[in-house]
């Protein structure tokens, strides 16, 4: 039997009814019982800003040392303006410093991109592999995940209301499985 992984979901929407939190839940839930997933919060993080370092935030210190702990990262993000959600942004500088001690460091990364538009929130998932390619997370690149019509996939409970949909989104899940263990 492998060892479980741990693994932390950093969701880049805030809001309760947020469609990509409740995707990043069915991908829990497809997810095989070797793989445990935590939706780490992002909200409460204080803005980015170096002077606070000096006396560092609760939020910033128990969110990095959540990171720090885990096996890898999975990104479930939508798409703001083409770009990434700045919460999400936040979240990733918060975690990326002191400099020289980012907890993202060597982390083996997927990201899940949704937008209820056809186009799935490329920008978005583009923008945030750049970042990724500078933190040194091996990031997953196949199958990519651009997930259109997020806001028709799940029925009022959560579950996926195609098979199509389901066997995707559990591939994506076994293959990052695999694209972990290989990484670490
Ligand atoms: C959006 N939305 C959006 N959608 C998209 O496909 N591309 C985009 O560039 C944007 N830009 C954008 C900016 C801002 C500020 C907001 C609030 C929204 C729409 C977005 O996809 C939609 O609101 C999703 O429902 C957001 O995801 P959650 O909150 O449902 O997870």
């Amino acid at each position: 039997m492998s060892e479980t992984l741990d693994v932390v979901v950093i969701v880049g929407s805030l809001r309760k009814g947020s469609h990509t939190r409740r995707l990043a839940n069915a991908l829990a839930g497809v997810a095989s019982a070797s793989m445990q997933l935590e939706i780490v919060p992002i909200a409460e993080l204080p803005l980015y800003n170096e002077d606070l370092e000096a006396e560092t935030p609760p939020a910033w210190r128990a969110f990095r040392e959540r990171v720090a702990r885990c096996h890898a990262v999975l990104f479930a993000t939508p798409e703001y303006n083409r770009s990434v959600p700045g919460a999400l942004k936040n979240a990733i500088d918060v975690g990326s410093r002191p400099f020289g001690k980012s907890v993202w460091d060597k982390k083996p990364a997927a990201i899940v991109s949704a937008s209820p538009g056809a186009i799935g929130a490329f920008g978005a998932n583009h923008h945030l592999r750049q970042s990724l390619v500078f933190l040194n997370m091996p990031t997953l690149q196949q199958p990519e995940a651009y997930i259109g019509g997020v806001d028709k996939l799940l029925d009022a409970n959560g579950a996926f209301v195609s098979e199509g949909t389901k066997k995707f989104c559990t591939a994506i899940m076994t293959t990052f499985e695999a694209w972990i263990r290989r990484n670490r």
